[in-house]
């Protein structure tokens, strides 16, 4: 039988499709129907728990799919959380060095990329995904969301800073002021920003159009993503809720 059937509450029966598992996968992923059966073939995909080298096996709705240990959701789309470490950067691809990308096992069924990024010598929490419309909302400045960075710097932070990044300052090179901006000192050479905007380098501008230098850098929670003890270089799924914080 190719089909589910189930009774509604007017007790009219409706058809839930089933599909075939090569099918499937290629509708819930960026895989081709072609590279959907490779990870058939060779042991990569299970249905319920259980590894299936069947192409043709039929997939219910309710069944739970798994391509390289990791769930194809309905929507296919993939959103993570990563606490990125130092000397790794931000890129989707790089012929010499280590991007973020490279430490993703289990997600390669998707084209992914990052939303907001984070320069090589910053640590922390760096959004990937494979949701174009999603990260668009996380880094258009239409939106406000707020970032959060904790920051070292060489000479001493000045209380007059609060006052410039909360009114805005003008960087070199741009045409508008930054949006106000709120610094908490923590020591003399300490300090969280709090930024809702997210130009190039703009920490470490705004620092130093201020005579100071960032030694340390940062990035503790975007919107209402906190990295909720992830050690460095590890990585979660974003929670429904995180998802639709943005
Ligand atoms: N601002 C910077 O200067 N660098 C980063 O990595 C992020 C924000």
């Amino acid at each position: 039988m190719s089909s589910v059937f189930w009774l509604c509450n007017a007790g009219v029966q409706l058809e839930l499709p089933q599909m075939r598992l090569d099918k499937y996968l290629a509708t819930h992923s960026d895989a081709t129907r072609t590279l959907a059966k490779m990870a058939i073939k060779t042991g990569r995909v299970e249905v319920n728990g259980v590894v299936v080298k069947d192409q043709g096996k039929k997939v219910k709705p309710e069944d739970v799919v798994t391509i390289n240990g990791r769930e194809l959701k309905e929507s296919g789309e993939v959103y993570l959380v990563m606490n990125k470490q130092a000397g790794i950067i931000c890129a989707t691809q790089d012929e010499e060095q280590d991007t973020v990308l490279d430490f993703l096992d289990g997600y390669t069924h998707k084209v992914l990329h990052i939303a907001g990024r984070l320069d090589k010598d910053t640590t922390g929490l760096v959004l990937i995904t494979s949701d174009g419309k999603w990260s668009h909302r996380v880094t258009s400045p239409n939106y406000v969301c707020e970032k959060v960075y904790l920051l070292e710097t060489i000479l001493p932070i000045q209380e007059s800073y609060i006052e410039e990044f909360s009114a805005g300052i003008l960087l070199r090179d741009e045409t508008k002021p930054t949006k106000p901006a709120n610094l908490e000192i923590l020591s003399p050479t300490s300090a969280r920003l709090t930024l809702t905007e997210g130009k190039y380098h703009q920490v470490k501008r705004m620092f130093g159009a201020m005579g100071n230098r960032v030694t340390k850098l940062h990035r503790e929670s975007v919107g209402g993503v906190m990295l909720d003890g992830l050690g460095e270089g590890e990585f979660r799924e974003l929670t429904e809720s995180e998802i639709n914080s943005f």
